[in-house]
């Protein structure tokens, strides 16, 4: 294992009776990279992100964090990665304030400290003249700007973010994953991004894992995906190129 890998899996499985959900999968992910987790629905991605965060017991094989086991360790892997679920759930009744406020709180975080906080994560993510505005009334847009706003309050060092951009009219989901390149670029997170949108993981991603059936069948940067599949070549290939190449085989 490279001295900079910050996660880990090793032969991780996940079984759900005869099911396998995640088959074998052997992950790593330097620290400073965004990697894109790519593959169907039903492939595994949630399920891994879900033993990587301790909330769901591997059948066998391990993972870790900053050599942490998230099972034995998990308090103090709750302070190192901030996790965006694919359906954030928010108390609808609080303003966009209140709800950072209350997240703040549960982290630890004193309210004076907060406040400060909570008025520069607002302006960051674009909810600056919403911030009194009650959730019940926010677009789905305007969520996940909350969303990340209130996983990011604890300044984590990884971000799991799940379909972080489904949902999202295209605006929006642009304005989401440059979000997440400028965090991993100016604060050094390193990010593990699910996500269907292949065009914006492209941008964004060092890296990316192809999913299926539980397995990992393509784990690289772009370049060297479409070199596999394509040879060497002066034209470039699209994500979505390599991606359906790789589909193909199955
Ligand atoms: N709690 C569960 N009980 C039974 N089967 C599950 C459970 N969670 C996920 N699965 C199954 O495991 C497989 C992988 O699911 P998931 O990790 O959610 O995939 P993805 O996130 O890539 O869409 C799917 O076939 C799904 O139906
Ligand atoms: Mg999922």
């Amino acid at each position: 294992m490279d001295a900079d890998t910050i996660i880990q899996t090793v032969n991780l499985t996940k079984r759900y009776g005869k099911q396998v959900a995640v088959d074998d999968l052997n992950l790593s992910v330097k620290e400073g990279e965004i990697f894109g987790f790519l593959g169907p629905n039903g492939a595994g991605k949630t399920t891994t992100l879900l033993m990587l965060l301790g909330l769901s017991q591997p059948s066998e094989g391990s993972a870790s964090l900053y050599g942490l086991d998230p099972l034995r360790k998990a308090t103090e892997v709750k302070r190192l990665v901030g996790y965006l679920p694919e359906n954030v759930g928010f108390y609808e009744d609080l303003d966009a304030i209140q709800s950072l406020e209350y997240v703040a709180n549960l982290n630890g975080i004193n309210k004076e400290e907060a406040l400060g906080k909570i008025d520069k994560l607002l302006e960051l993510v674009g909810l600056k003249n919403d911030a009194r505005k009650k959730i019940n009334a926010f677009s789905r847009g305007m969520r996940q700007r909350l969303g990340i706003a209130e996983v990011i309050i604890k300044d984590p060092k990884i971000l799991f973010l799940d379909e972080p951009t489904l949902g999202l009219d295209p605006e929006g989901a642009i304005w989401f994953m440059d979000f997440i390149a400028s965090l991993n670029r100016d604060r050094k997170i390193t990010v593990l991004l699910s996500s269907h949108n292949l065009s914006q993981v492209q941008k964004i991603s060092h890296r990316v894992g192809i999913m299926i059936n539980g397995k990992m069948v393509a784990d690289g940067s772009m370049e060297s995906l479409a070199r596999e599949k394509f040879g060497v070549g002066d034209k470039e290939y699209s994500l979505e190129e390599i991606y359906m190449e790789y589909f193909q085989e199955v």
